[in-house]
């Protein structure tokens, strides 16, 4: 007999019918009348399949009567009109076979509230919570809306290096790759650890973004976009930062900063929509259990127009604003999270695209403006998070790009690949990042972003 999935039992109305069902036991009711209620659930939904065990099954006193939370069974029966108000149909069982019991003693996930720490320190069985197995159906949502709406717009998947030589933000927050012993590794005349001797035979780090990879295909294919895990060694233990994260980075030729900011604001309205449409129960659940108003304020965003301004109006705004921030404003400074909310729920309402940062406070790649102090860079910001996406137009003046590099340290002959995409055939180009946890977040009201990834990977901790 075929196996069903419950979000497709749950559709159907061919009373009569014999249905097979898989899953894990959410509650046990048993009725004085000597039978029992079992909610099951298989991941497939929010909503569980309600199954009535008779106390004339075989099994029922043996097994039925000892299922508690968790348990995994395997139901065939028949399927029946439910009498009770909860759910459309229930399964009459003729057969319970029971592959795992789960002792209530010590099962850790019981009926009862358990906060989010505790389930971080079970991060192997929160899946079988309603809240993250919510979580991960909306995160599966939004990564085939991801692919959709590039191959919609003939974007070219690229799957860009994982492990690589280049620290593409410039920041020094790599992840070293090494096979080196730490405790005695190869030296040079200097009395130096000699990376010639390592793997790769050069220094190699996990990358922090496939942004130069995308960008010698983007010269090359006109469009494309990487989805894949990125790395950063920053101490930042913030609601809003994982030291693995996974991001989108579209890349585009013949574009500047507005056909960059276009796409950003098309993307962003297309994920709220597709999820909007595609996971209306557990965005119900979110609205009601996670963030009140999450349904009504992504509907909001999928039909807005974001608001644009320059980082030198953000900043006037922000000093004029006279609220109480933690970190000071100030032109030349990075916008800090306080700071980006602050713009994109108290005075816009909306998303917001920041355009045209200082020069100082950004990365070498980006094209400097000719006012010669900022870049053409972009972030979006978004209510309840801040920054979701970064990008830039990338600098294709051969000559500037050298002198950007120069200026912030940066020895560009170890990057002699990216400076030939300047040398032969250089176009206009821009793109950008946006981190997929956080848009996790946005989407499911999830406050914290450790929460909304399976295992996360943040300091001080990579269990699992
Ligand atoms: O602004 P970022 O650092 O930009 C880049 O990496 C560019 N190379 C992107 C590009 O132009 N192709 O990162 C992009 C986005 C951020 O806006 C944020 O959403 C997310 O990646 N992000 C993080 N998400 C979780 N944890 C972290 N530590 C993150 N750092 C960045
Ligand atoms: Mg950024």
């Amino acid at each position: 007999m075929q196996r069903q999935l419950i979000k497709h039992v749950l559709t159907r109305r061919d009373f009569g019918a014999t249905v097979t069902v898989a899953g894990w036991v959410r509650t046990r009711r048993d009725s004085k009348a000597g039978f029992s209620f079992v909610e099951i659930n298989d991941g497939s939904s929010l909503a569980s399949l309600q199954v009535i065990a008779d106390g004339g099954l075989p099994n029922y006193q043996a097994d039925v009567l000892r299922l508690s939370t968790g348990a995994a069974v395997v139901v065939t029966g028949t399927l029946v009109e439910s009498p009770g108000a909860g759910q459309p149909v229930e399964l009459r069982a003729a057969e319970i076979t029971v592959h795992g019991h789960a002792d209530p003693e010590s099962y850790p996930i019981q009926k009862k509230q358990i906060t989010y720490e505790r389930l971080r320190e079970i991060a192997h069985l929160r899946p079988r919570t309603n809240t993250f197995g919510a979580v991960a159906r909306v995160r599966n949502a939004l990564a085939f809306a991801t692919h959709r709406f590039f191959q919609e717009r003939d974007f070219l998947y690229l799957h860009a290096p994982i492990i690589t030589a280049s620290d593409a933000e410039g920041a020094g927050q790599m992840f070293r790759v090494s096979i080196l012993d730490p405790g005695a590794p190869p030296r040079d005349e200097r009395g130096e650890i000699d990376w010639a001797e390592d793997f790769f035979g050069r220094p190699t780090f996990l990358t922090v973004s496939g942004q130069l990879e995308a960008e010698t295909y983007a010269c090359a294919l006109d469009r494309v976009y990487t989805f894949g895990p990125t790395f950063r060694a920053e101490n930042s233990n913030t609601r809003r930062h994982l030291a693995e994260f996974w991001m989108i980075e579209p890349e585009m030729a013949f574009a500047d900063l507005a056909d960059d900011a276009d796409l950003a604001e098309d993307y962003v309205r297309y994920l709220c929509r597709y999820t909007l449409d595609h996971c209306p129960a557990d965005l119900a659940f979110f609205d009601q259990r996670v963030q009140p108003g999450l349904v009504a304020m992504l509907e909001g965003v999928a039909g807005s127009t974001f608001h644009r301004l320059t980082y030198t109006e953000a900043v006037a705004i922000l000093e004029k604003a006279g609220a109480a921030f933690e970190f000071p404003v100030g032109w030349g400074t990075e916008l800090q999270s306080e700071h980006e909310r602050y713009l994109t729920e108290t005075v816009f309402d909306r998303p917001v695209i920041v355009t045209d940062f200082p020069f100082d406070v950004k990365a070498f790649y980006m094209r400097r403006n000719d006012d010669g102090r900022t870049v053409a860079a972009m972030d979006v910001l978004v209510p309840g998070i801040g920054e979701i996406v970064g990008g830039s137009q990338r600098e294709e003046r051969l000559e500037v790009l050298l002198d950007s590099a120069r200026r912030k340290g940066l020895d560009l002959d170890l990057y002699w690949w990216y400076a030939d995409l300047r040398r032969y055939g250089t176009v206009p180009h821009a793109g950008f990042g946006l981190g997929f946890e956080r848009l996790v977040q946005f989407c499911t009201g999830m406050q914290n972003i450790r929460d909304v990834v399976a295992f996360p990977r943040t300091p001080r901790n990579a269990e699992f």
